[in-house]
C-alpha cells in the first residue's frame, strides 16, 4: 500500500501530510510542516489530539483497558515479575536473564546510599514540608553531585545515571519520611532486596530489629511496578520537554516530580484518601456523587476519570486486589474506608452520568488505602508514585535524547492579545 496522507483544504488551497502508521493505537497525520506550508497552526490545548513524540516503551488502549509495557500486559509483569525486572525491561527493551537480573540488582543495591553532603539537604526543610516538595529539591540537587557522567551522548554515562536514580529514589523518598517525623535516618541494607530495603528505611530505628513482612514487600514491589510507566502523562512530557534542551536528566526528573504532585495527576492518591476521609460513612455516598455531577460545583470524585482510559483502569483491577490480599494480611478486612471505597465505585458505576461519560477508577483510587494500610502516612502517596515513576521518567528522557529526530520542544500559540500599538509618554497617560 503506498504512502498514506491527510489532506487539509484552506481556502480552496490542498496541503498534504503523510499519515504515520503505529504497531497499535491510533494513526497519526505528520503535520510538522503545516506552519512553513499552509502558515497555519492545530491547536490542541491540553494535547487531547496531539501525539508528541514516538515511542516503543508504553502502550495504553484507553477503550479496551489495556497496559503494555515494551508489549508485555500489566498484569503478567505484575504477577511474574519483580519492579527491578520491569525496570530493566523498560530500559533495556527485554526482560532479563537470570544472570542479568542478578547483575541488575547487584549494581543498584551498590548505589542506595546517597552523598552524605546530600543528607544535610534535608536539614534545611521544615519538618512539616510537604515530602514532595522535599523530594523536588533534593532530587534536583542530585545534577550538583555527579559531574563525572554528564557526557548523555555516552550510553556508559546514561546507565550509571540511571543506575544511580533508581537506587536512591528509595533512600532519598524513605529520608523525607524519616526527616518529617523526627525519626533518624535509617541507612540501606545490602542484605535486602530493593523493596524490603525501602520499608525497612521507611518504618526501621536503631532501637530494634525489623523484618519487613514478606506480603507487604510483595505488595509494595507490585505498587511500584504498576506506577512504572504510563507513555506520555503530564509529568512525562514535563520531563521531555525539560530534556529537550538538554538539561540534566535529575533536574528534568525533579521538574516531572513537581508536576506529579498535582492533584488532578499522581497527587489524586493523597487527595482520595482525603475525600474518603471526609465522606466517613457510606450514607454520605450519594450527597458526593451528587457534587461530582453539579457543574457549578468544582468537586471531583478523586482517583475517578482518565484522559485515556474510558473502560476500567487495568492498575486500579490489580491495586483492588492488592487492597484485599494487604489488608486479609493485617486482618482489616473490615477496613472502614476500604468497604466505602467499594461502595463509591459499586454506585459511581452504575450511575448514568459516570457511565455516560465513561468515568472509572484509576489507578490512584485504591493506592491509598493499600499504602495507609501499609502504615505509609497519606502525605506520601504521590512520593511512592514518584519514585516508580522515576523509572518512566528516566528511560523516556533516554528515548527523546537518543531519537536522531528529536528536536527542543518548543510549541506556538494562537495569539489573542492587544493589536500593534505604540508606547504614550508617561506624563500623557491618562
Ligand atoms: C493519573 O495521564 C496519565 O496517564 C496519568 C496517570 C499516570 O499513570 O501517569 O494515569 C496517573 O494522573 C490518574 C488520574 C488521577 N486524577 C484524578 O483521579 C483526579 C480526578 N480526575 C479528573 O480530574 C479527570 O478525570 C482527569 C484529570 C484525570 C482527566 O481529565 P480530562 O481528560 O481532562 O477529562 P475532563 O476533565 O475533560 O473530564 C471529562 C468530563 C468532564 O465533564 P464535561 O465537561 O464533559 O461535562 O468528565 C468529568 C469532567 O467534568 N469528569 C469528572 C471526573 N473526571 C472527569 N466528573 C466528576 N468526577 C471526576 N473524577
Amino acid at each position: 500500500m503506498g504512502e498514506r496522507v491527510a489532506t487539509i483544504t484552506i481556502d480552496e488551497k490542498s496541503f498534504n501530510f503523510p499519515v504515520m502508521t503505529p504497531t497499535y493505537g491510533n494513526e497519526v497525520i505528520d503535520i510538522r510542516k503545516l506552519g512553513g506550508q499552509a502558515g497555519v497552526f492545530t491547536y490542541d490545548p491540553g494535547f487531547l489530539s496531539t501525539a508528541s513524540c514516538r515511542s516503543a516503551i508504553t502502550y495504553i488502549d484507553g477503550e479496551k483497558g489495556e497496559l503494555l509495557y515494551r508489549g508485555y500486559p500489566i498484569e503478567q509483569l505484575a504477577e511474574q515479575c519483580s519492579f527491578l525486572e520491569v525496570a530493566y525491561l523498560l530500559k533495556y527493551g527485554e526482560l532479563p536473564n537470570a544472570e542479568q537480573k542478578r547483575s541488575f540488582e547487584y549494581r543498584i543495591s551498590r548505589h542506595t546510599m546517597l552523598h552524605d553532603q546530600i543528607n544535610r539537604f534535608f536539614f534545611g526543610f521544615r519538618r512539616d514540608a510537604h515530602p514532595m516538595a522535599v523530594l523536588v529539591g533534593v532530587v534536583g540537587a542530585l545534577a550538583a553531585f555527579y559531574h563525572d557522567v554528564m557526557d548523555f551522548s555516552d550510553q556508559e554515562h546514561r546507565d550509571l545515571s540511571f543506575i544511580r536514580l533508581i537506587a536512591k529514589m528509595p533512600t532519598i523518598v524513605a529520608m523525607a519520611y524519616k526527616y518529617s517525623v523526627g525519626q533518624p535516618f535509617m541507612y540501606p541494607r545490602n542484605d535486602l532486596d530493593y523493596t524490603s530495603n525501602f520499608l525497612y528505611m521507611m518504618f526501621g530505628t536503631p532501637c530494634e530489629r525489623y523484618e519487613p513482612n514478606p506480603v507487604l514487600v510483595r505488595a509494595m514491589d507490585v505498587i511500584f511496578t504498576l506506577h512504572a510507566d504510563h507513555e506520555q502523562n503530564a509529568s512525562t512530557s514535563t520531563v521531555r520537554l525539560a530534556g529537550s534542551s538538554g538539561a540534566n536528566p535529575f533536574a528534568c526528573i525533579s521538574a516531572g516530580i513537581a508536576c506529579l504532585w498535582g492533584p488532578a495527576h499522581g497527587g489524586a492518591n493523597e487527595a482520595c484518601l482525603r475525600m474518603l476521609e471526609e465522606i466517613g460513612d457510606v450514607s454520605r455516598v450519594g450527597e458526593y456523587i451528587k457534587r461530582a455531577k453539579d457543574k457549578s460545583d468544582p468537586f471531583k470524585l478523586m482517583g475517578f476519570g482518565h484522559r485515556v482510559y474510558k473502560n476500567y483502569d487495568p492498575r486500579a483491577k490489580l491495586m483492588r486486589q492488592i487492597c484485599h490480599e494487604v489488608l486479609a494480611e493485617l486482618g482489616l478486612e473490615n477496613d472502614r474506608l476500604f468497604k466505602l471505597a467499594l461502595t463509591l465505585e459499586r454506585i459511581a458505576l452504575e450511575d448514568e452520568y459516570f457511565i455516560e461519560k465513561k468515568l472509572y477508577p484509576n489507578v490512584d483510587f485504591y493506592s491509598g488505602i493499600v499504602q495507609r494500610a501499609i502504615g505509609i502516612p497519606t502525605s506520601m502517596f504521590t512520593c511512592i508514585f514518584a519514585l516508580a515513576r522515576s523509572v518512566g521518567w528516566f528511560v523516556q528522557w533516554e528515548e527523546m535524547i537518543t531519537d536522531p529526530e528529536y528536536k527542543i520542544g518548543r510549541p506556538r500559540q494562537l495569539y489573542v492579545g492587544p493589536p500593534r500599538r505604540d508606547v504614550v509618554p508617561l506624563a500623557e497617560r491618562g
